[in-house]
């Protein structure tokens, strides 16, 4: 297990914990430093229950990640690396013979993301293993059960959509103090690193995908370099439209009061928060009456609201492990991490920081197999 700590003792090992024996024992860890692999190690054994810590690796020495990849006992890694870094230690651990579970988004831009599919894809086949990317919104629950009712046809047909993000960042915040994230060698900033989140979120929910965007992008606060805002009209499929808005510079804490998400139909819509609770979904219908001309018909509309959890890791890191007991030989039950879907996701971001207001084409051509 490949680690970046925040990441590793925040989301991944509470997962994991979670998820009990359902889960194949966690054997080693490896960072870079001596520090975060022993510290990763330690909290593992806590969270975890173990009896002893799992094996540290680091570089420098001779237990660094060349020998743990030699273990034949180590079937799976799961990597949290810097962005930049992380394409070359997927292909590395996918050359060494290990299903793979990497952070999102699953390259810094689309010429690398490309790159790393077509090595990746061969190296998948000829061994047979597994790589999904940790898209933990697209397995979130909430937006799976939204993305259902919409489909089974409770909103009507699907005509139009908007996401509104605004997150507050400040220099003290948790995530900016991540010295890779201070000074972000990637397009975006966190509108990447972030804002793939709420695209996943939106084409787990929307009946077609994204086909075209127009946008514009700012940066707002200096120590958000390159971009922290950014704004779009964006088409999905031929026919229907959306505005997607996200911004890392709310000047204060407060943010305005808005859904996060909205996705209407002719019959009805859709709307998803998500707080530090978890998420809310509502879901309106207008009701007809069959047969009576809709002038004839008193007004009436049903409300249907949901609440869940935020449990995205948890289904992400089931949905992977599953899939390798299954050798990568059988068909997915859930289409979650896919690492084409995943590269889509930053093809939205990169389109919405270059357009710079021009119509920019979002359909990404895969090198087969598919
Ligand atoms: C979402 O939050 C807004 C306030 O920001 C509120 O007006 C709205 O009712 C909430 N909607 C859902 C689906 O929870
Ligand atoms: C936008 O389109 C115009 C006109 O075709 C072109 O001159 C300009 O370079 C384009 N800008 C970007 C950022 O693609």
């Amino acid at each position: 297990m490949a680690n970046l700590k925040g990441i590793a003792i925040l989301a991944y090992l509470p997962a994991l914990a979670i998820l009990g024996s359902t889960a194949p024992p966690l054997k080693a860890v490896y960072s870079r430093s001596q520090k975060s692999s022993s510290a990763i190690a330690k909290d593992a054994a806590k969270l975890l229950g173990l009896p002893s810590a799992p094996d540290a690796y680091f570089d420098g020495n001779d237990d660094n990640l060349d020998s743990l990849l030699q273990r034949s006992d180590i079937s799976a890694v799961i990597i949290a690396l810097p962005i930049t870094l992380q394409p070359e230690f997927v292909l590395k651990c996918l050359s060494a013979g290990k299903h793979v579970l990497s952070e999102k988004p699953v390259a810094p831009d689309v010429a690398r993301g490309l790159s790393l599919l077509s090595s990746a894809d061969p190296l998948c086949q000829t061994k047979g293993l597994v790589w999904r990317v940790a898209e933990n919104f697209e397995a979130e629950p909430a937006y799976r059960a939204a993305g259902e009712a919409i489909r089974s046809g409770k909103i009507g047909k699907v005509q139009f959509f908007k996401a509104t993000v605004v997150n507050y960042v400040d220099k003290t915040s948790e995530w900016y103090k991540t010295p890779w994230r201070t000074v972000p060698d990637y397009q975006g900033g966190f509108l990447l690193d972030g804002g793939v989140h709420t695209i996943a979120a939106l084409r787990t929910m929307l009946t077609e995908p994204f086909t075209q965007l127009s946008g514009f992008a700012s940066l707002n606060k200096d120590y958000l370099l390159p971009h922290d805002t950014i704004h779009c009209i964006v088409r999905a499929g031929s026919h229907y439209h959306g505005v997607v808005e996200m911004t890392f510079a709310s000047p204060t804490k407060s943010i305005p009061a808005a859904e996060n998400i909205v996705i209407t139909g002719s019959d009805g819509w859709v709307a998803c928060n998500m707080s530090s609770e978890g998420f809310t979904v509502v879901i309106k219908s207008r009701v007809k009456e069959d047969g009576k001309p809709e002038e004839e018909q008193e007004y009436k509309e049903t409300e249907e609201t949901m609440t869940f959890p935020s449990k995205g890791v948890e289904v992400e890191l089931a949905a992977f492990f599953a899939e390798i007991q299954k050798d990568g030989t059988g068909e997915q039950s859930l289409d979650i991490g896919n690492p084409r879907n995943a590269l889509k996701d930053v093809g939205f971001i990169q389109a919405a920081l270059n357009s710079e207001g021009n119509l920019t084409d979002l359909v990404l051509h895969f090198v087969p197999p598919e």
